[in-house]
């Protein structure tokens, strides 16, 4: 898995976001088991309530390309304009999380968060969603 190729892709998503009301930009790059990319970007709504992150975007666009299995994801964020603080990073929201936790093992699944291909954080989807409910709890 290479890190910094998929920050460079959730650099690029970025600057995709739709978000006029946070003005917080948010990219997210995740890598498929095909070996393919899918990006993604924060979609807000004027309703507030409809807004889909970055990481869902993503997700969203790869399962409906037939695409379930994931190795790691990127996730790129901070205000529009702004600069990205070193050291603090745009971590997963509880329910991306979530709907990560359905399709990835999460001792596994690599979530990256990046302000730059030199400044990152990795941890998996356990130690981000520890005892989460998934797929298996329902057997
Ligand atoms: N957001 C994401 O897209 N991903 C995250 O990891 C955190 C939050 C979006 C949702 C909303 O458009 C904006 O950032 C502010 O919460």
């Amino acid at each position: 898995m290479d890190a910094k190729k998929l920050i460079k892709e959730a650099i690029k998503a970025r600057e995709m976001s739709y978000s006029p009301y946070s003005k917080y930009m948010v990219g997210a790059a995740l890598l498929g088991k095909d070996g393919n990319i899918y990006t993604g970007c924060n979609i807000e709504n004027a309703a507030y309530t409809p807004t889909n992150c970055a990481e869902r975007t993503a997700i969203f666009k790869a399962v409906s390309c037939g695409v379930k299995e994931f190795e790691a994801i990127a996730i790129v964020g901070y205000a529009k304009g702004g600069v990205p603080h070193i050291g603090q990073y745009a971590a997963p929201c509880g329910v991306c999380r979530q709907v990560l936790m359905e399709f990835v093992n999460p001792k596994e699944f690599s979530v990256i968060m990046a302000n730059s291909e030199e400044d990152y954080q990795i941890q998996t989807l356990l130690q981000l969603l520890p005892m989460g409910f998934g797929p298996d709890n329902l057997k």
